[in-house]
């Protein structure tokens, strides 16, 4: 190319290249102008190649338009890209806003489910008495189920009609929290104090009254000197923290092979105090089992019954849930229906 030529290009390039910097509207889009406008390839760049082969006079004049040009488009540039930048900026920051006047949105949180509330509250009421917390497996052999408890091997609690056996010879699901109370005595010497909560298994007809997998809260005292009167304190202490002060409790006697003498316990209607309603019926609830603990069991655990004594109890968890939240149905402590579950939400904790 000439002189002439170079001169023309230098002018148009000033006006082209402006142009497509001012139309790039993203950093990607300013690359490509770049290296349309001062590119190996861009006409400016054919120019400056071209200059060595130009007069002294022209090459000096020339030299210093492209200078001037390529300063120029350069500043463009620079300017070019500070602009996007921000611009790119402000559109993250954009899309990042939080409205921080909005209303937080809610978590949704769980509950515990109501028998864990009822067990809770009713272990809760003994430990403060000063009982300690013991489980036991719920799996259970023949010693500790049954044996070991006076049950004597034609009792009907040991016929396939009220167990729940597993395959492996000898063992069966619990059928009572009182297995616990033998692990508890021959694993430690008196004074022995303990609650047991946990599942137990029969084999029921499920209905209204009735699972086959239910809890109940084993109580067990052991120590010298201990007396009917202090099973009737106790559990009227029990009866009273869980359904108000108010309250009076029946004993009337009852089997259970494993204590001597034995009784079922009721607690005077909380709602009608007594006189007979929807709840209790005949004004008294019927809430466990209890007895002192016979000297064949005291024995069987390496335990001197002539020195020492004890009670226990057993109380049915569903059964306190049931009168404790007018629950008509223990069917629905398992179903798992939300809306029955939901309305215990902050009941405990
Ligand atoms: N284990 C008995 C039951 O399941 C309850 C009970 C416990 C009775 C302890 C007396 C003493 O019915």
């Amino acid at each position: 190319m000439d002189p002439q030529e170079a001169r023309r290009i230098l002018e148009e390039e000033r006006e082209r290249g402006l142009s497509m910097i001012a139309r790039a509207d993203s950093s990607e889009a300013l690359e490509a102008a770049k290296v349309g406008v001062l590119g190996r390839k861009s006409p400016f760049s054919q120019v400056q190649r071209s200059l060595g082969s130009f007069g002294p006079e022209d090459r000096k004049r020339l030299g210093m338009a492209a200078n001037e040009l390529r300063d120029a488009l350069q500043a463009a540039l620079d300017e070019r890209r500070r602009l996007l930048a921000g611009a790119e900026e402000a559109r993250l920051l954009e899309g990042d806003r939080i409205d921080v006047t909005l209303p937080g949105r809610r978590l949704r949180t769980g509950s515990l489910h109501p028998l864990t509330i009822v067990e809770d509250e009713m272990v809760g009421i003994f430990t403060r008495m000063g009982y300690r917390v013991e489980e036991g497996p719920e799996i259970e052999d023949d010693w500790h189920n049954f044996e070991a408890l006076n049950i004597p091997r034609d009792h009907p609690a040991r016929t396939m009609k009220d167990s729940l056996y597993v395959e492996i010879p000898g063992l069966l699901l619990r059928t009572e929290t009182s297995a616990v109370q033998i692990r508890t005595m021959e694993s430690q010497d008196p004074p022995v104090y303990i609650v047991a909560p946990g599942r137990t298994y029969r084999r029921e007809a499920v209905d209204a009254t009735h699972l086959s997998v239910f809890h109940q809260v084993e109580g067990l005292a052991v120590d010298e000197g201990i007396s009917f009167a202090d099973l009737k304190g106790t559990l009227e202490t029990f009866a009273r923290a869980l359904f108000g002060p108010d309250r009076k409790v029946r004993m009337n006697p009852d089997y259970f092979p494993f204590v001597e003498p034995g009784c079922q316990v009721a607690v005077s209607c909380f709602k009608c105090d007594g006189t007979g309603c929807a709840v209790c019926g005949n004004g008294w609830i019927e809430l466990l089992g209890a007895g002192m603990v016979h000297p064949k069991v005291l024995e069987n655990c390496g335990i001197d019954a002539e020195r020492y004594t004890g009670f226990a109890f057993g109380i049915g968890v569903e059964r306190v849930a049931m009168v404790r939240h007018g629950v008509s149905d223990m069917r629905m402590f398992v179903e798992g229906d939300v809306r029955f579950l939901q309305q215990f939400q902050g009941a405990g904790v």
